[in-house]
């Protein structure tokens, strides 16, 4: 079974940001449910576009969180939150074949990188500037 877990060393240890991350993925394992059939009363759609809410949400308050802190490298920081927003876009227009589980997989996987590569890098930043 996938796991949709963040694990410890995915803790950037600020605590809103941190839940939020677990709650998006809480919205992934929801889709991989209905891909799989283990929730099937929910549709497709209705799970991505709730994953899309949190998503953006949550980019919103990072984006802001930056900016009021002067971190240097926003605006690339953002045009990988808005890339993301369009891979699930392409995710609501798919069907609940095999191949859709293994886009989840993919943005699962995008969304862990992403914390370790780059939402890291502001978490390090606010803890030098203090
Ligand atoms: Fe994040
Ligand atoms: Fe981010």
């Amino acid at each position: 079974m996938t796991s949709f877990t963040l694990e410890a060393s995915y803790h950037l240890n600020l605590a809103t940001i941190d839940r939020q991350h677990q709650q998006i993925l809480d919205r992934m394992a929801a889709i991989d449910q209905v891909i799989t059939g283990a929730e099937s009363a929910e549709d497709m759609n209705s799970v991505v576009n709730v994953l899309e809410i949190y998503c953006k949400r949550h980019f919103f308050d990072e984006e802001r969180l930056m900016e009021r802190r002067s971190f240097p490298t926003t605006l690339e920081h953002k045009i990988q939150h808005d890339l993301f927003v369009q891979h699930l876009d392409q995710l609501k227009s798919s069907d609940t074949s095999p191949r859709s589980s293994e886009k989840v997989i993919l943005l699962r996987d995008w969304f862990l990188n992403h914390i370790l590569s780059e939402d890291m890098r502001y978490a390090e930043f606010f803890l030098k500037k203090g």
